[in-house]
């Protein structure tokens, strides 16, 4: 990271513990972390760490603690109990420390509607202490980055959700910060703004650590290299999302087409040895079954023998893993759940 000389009083004499030759692997340091609000925990016991350059998702329902989770990251509120370190800094006793090198997105960003969008981004940037040149040059960067060029006079209050999201982004990395972390980023904005915030997440995520929150499955597989899931305040998987796909999954499945009489190829698929369910699935013109079986067997030769020796034809056949939207409901639904 790039320190001009004027800014070097601010951040060097605290600095020295965080440069010298015990430099923590581990950029985040989550130990024990518990936050009650009222007589229930809102995030119990939860630990983790997050790797120097890496991108984490935060996966999880409603309620689960995710937002919780990130005010405490990023040294806005205190925990009830446990320990949280940002670049080896203690997050309640060197708040100061972590708020230099971390960029945040809240959830809803407390974005000045009557500024335009240059005049909030160095008003940010004054607030953390930046000066001149620097808060100049940095404010033309991120309105680049963020493809904020054709709004940069515009009243924030006149920018609609994804521009204004945008405008929560560039805040958020505007004092260069080592690690973003970022509250549902691309909640509330249309797909083709989701697109290029999602890329532009990756982009940054090449040089900056990243945390971000989501409750969509497909965006912290496609955007993160190590997905946890939360749920009730409790980490209840922490994997890469292939892995996760992967070892939750224990269960296989085909999708089988059969042409022959619904009403005995189903006893006949449910009477082979090794399949757990069967379902019948009718589409117009076909007759689909999805077969669900142990993984590491394998079923195709002898479902496929089987369908030949009755006279039936088999249309076709294919192995359907479990998606990571069926792992997530899996995970996060506990059985007094009704829905
Ligand atoms: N300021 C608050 N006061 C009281 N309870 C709160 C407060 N903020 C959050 N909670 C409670 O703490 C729990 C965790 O909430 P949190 O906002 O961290 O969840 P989340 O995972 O971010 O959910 P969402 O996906 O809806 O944003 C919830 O039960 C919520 O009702
Ligand atoms: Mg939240």
């Amino acid at each position: 990271m790039a320190i001009e000389a004027e800014n070097r009083s601010e951040i060097e004499p605290e600095h020295v513990a965080a440069t010298d030759a015990n430099e923590p692997e581990a950029m985040i340091e989550v130990r024990d972390l518990t936050h009650y609000y009222g007589p229930m925990p809102a995030v119990e016991n939860v630990n983790f760490t997050v790797q120097r350059g890496e991108i984490l998702g935060f996966l999880g329902p409603n309620g689960a603690g995710k937002t919780t989770t990130m005010r405490i990251l990023t040294g806005f509120m205190p925990p009830t109990r446990g320990t949280v370190t940002l670049g080896g800094y203690d997050v309640v006793e060197k708040s100061l420390e972590v708020r230099k090198r971390v960029g945040y997105l809240p959830e809803s960003v407390p974005l000045h509607t009557e500024m335009t969008v240059t005049s909030y981004l160095k008003y940010m940037g004054t607030l953390r202490g930046m000066r001149g040149r620097r808060v100049k040059s940095r404010i033309d960067d991120v309105i680049d980055v963020c493809r904020l060029e054709d709004y940069s006079k515009t009243l924030i209050g006149k920018l609609s959700k994804g521009f204004r999201q945008r405008v929560g982004i560039a805040q958020a990395i505007l004092h260069e910060p080592e690690v973003l972390v970022l509250d549902e980023p691309t909640i509330g904005i249309d797909p083709i703004q989701v697109v290029e915030t999602r890329s532009l997440i990756q982009e940054l995520g090449q040089e900056q650590t990243v945390v971000l929150s989501s409750h969509i499955l497909p965006e912290v597989s496609m955007i993160c290299e190590r997905v946890l899931i939360i749920h009730e305040g409790h980490i209840v998987a922490a994997d890469t999302p292939n892995n996760l796909a992967q070892h939750l999954r224990g269960v296989a499945q085909l999708e089988v087409e059969v042409g022959g009489p619904p009403a005995e190829v189903l006893p006949m698929l449910r009477g082979i040895e090794g399949a757990t369910e069967v379902t019948h699935h009718p589409r117009p013109g076909v007759n689909a079954y999805r077969v669900k079986f142990r993984e590491g067997l394998d079923l195709r030769d002898e479902i496929s023998r089987s369908v030949v020796s009755n006279g039936w034809s088999l249309l076709s056949m294919q192995m359907s893993g479990m998606s990571l939207e069926e792992i997530f409901l899996r995970v996060t639904t506990s059985e007094d759940d009704t829905e």
